[in-house]
């Protein structure tokens, strides 16, 4: 079982969180009595939904000789492998027929188990837990439970539009992160006559404090100096718009604007598919335009324009890093990604060697920038 998981010899910036939920496939990319391959972590998964549109996850490597479950049948209740016909069901793994058994041959067949993973569906994604390494031999055995739900959207009102959009990018999921955190490329990246021009770059001072496994960045009025913000005051007919924007380990950063009754949050995910490979994920929901039968497709469409910003930027970016050049991060600008991987050694610290959780940040924190 030596390839069970992926060894860790990466620089430690590129180093994969385990033990956490990672979000690994749209809902609507998976229908009923289907299979899909698909990897997290360096780890090869086949994602399925039974006959009554429950998701799982298996590890896609047959335990009889590795083939690639994803190629298999699957009646929506188990999957057939391709090789010798040896079947599993879909949501324990657990082997329920090997065809070249003869009647005398008492191989104990509920003992073999395709490997599988905890799986849940949250706003409109499915969510897969990849567990820590487990100790060389196992993984024959039966998945133990996730021991924390799936991540979900915060949400304010019982209706409300869901949407989300996906890109891949191109570098570790360190950089993607980073990326995601960083106030400082605003003004140079998300140039747009309906949002900013590197002209409005002004100092910004913005307060932080530490929240469990992670940090917030506390409840502000959001930046005046775009059009969308004054449109959305007037709209909502609000005194006030507040914006929380909390990140926590392993790689959620969530945001939530709020004004008056009216109100929009996003959970943005930057999973890691290999170690030089990530996708960002953000999923949008909102009680804001419900009534404006284009609503969706414009905040889409906003929404769309800067992450494919963001992915471009890191594409070239990639380039650049090929060469392994020496980096920096300054303050203050870029203290929320020390933090974050302040952070992400403090959790390796605490798996490694046991004990409480050190977080680095001990208060509350005011940063100052320019953007
Ligand atoms: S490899 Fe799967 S049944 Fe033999
Ligand atoms: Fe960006």
């Amino acid at each position: 079982m030596a390839d069970d998981y992926p060894l860790q010899e990466q620089t430690p910036d590129s180093l994969m969180l385990f033990g956490f939920w990672y979000r690994a496939l749209a809902s609507e990319k998976i229908r009923r009595n289907q299979l899909q391959a698909t990897m997290l972590l360096e780890q090869s998964l086949v994602i399925g939904r039974d006959g009554e549109g429950k998701p799982f996850a298996l590890r896609n490597a047959c335990p009889h000789r590795g083939m690639p479950l994803s190629y298999g049948q699957f009646d929506g209740q188990q999957v057939e492998c391709p090789y010798h016909g040896w079947k599993f069901d879909a949501h324990s793994g657990q082997c329920t027929l090997i065809p070249s058994l003869v009647a005398e041959q008492k191989i104990k067949m509920d003992r073999i188990y395709a490997g599988s993973y905890p799986c849940e569906e949250r706003d409109g994604f499915i969510w897969v837990f990849i567990p820590d390494p487990s100790p060389a031999g196992a993984g024959f055995t039966k998945a133990a439970p996730a021991p924390v739900p799936a991540p979900q959207i915060p949400k304010f009102s019982e209706r409300y539009k869901l949407a989300y959009l996906t890109a891949d990018l191109p570098c570790s999921v360190d950089h993607g992160i980073i990326g995601l955190m960083d106030p400082a490329h605003g003004p140079f990246v998300h140039q747009a006559w309906w949002w900013r021009t590197r002209h409005s770059i002004h100092e910004k001072t913005k307060n932080f404090e530490p929240i469990p496994f992670g940090f917030r960045m506390s409840a502000h009025t959001p930046s005046s100096n775009s059009a969308p913000y004054k449109l959305l005051r007037l709209y909502a007919k609000a005194d006030s718009i507040t914006t929380t924007i909390d990140f926590v380990l392993p790689n959620l950063r969530s945001e939530v604007i709020r004004a008056g009754k009216y109100w929009f949050s996003s959970l943005t995910t930057v999973t890691p598919i290999t170690r030089n490979q990530c996708r960002i994920d953000v999923v949008a929901a909102w009680n804001l335009f419900r009534w404006m039968p284009f609503g969706a497709t414009l905040l889409k469409f906003v929404f769309a324009k800067f992450v494919e910003q963001d992915r471009r930027t890191m594409e070239i970016q990639s380039e650049g890093l090929k060469h392994n050049p020496h980096l920096m991060l300054i303050d203050d600008a870029d203290r929320p990604a020390k933090w974050y991987f302040a952070l992400k050694a403090a959790m390796l610290d605490m798996k490694k060697n046991g004990g409480e959780f050190r977080h680095p940040v001990t208060g509350p924190v005011t940063l100052r920038w320019r953007s």
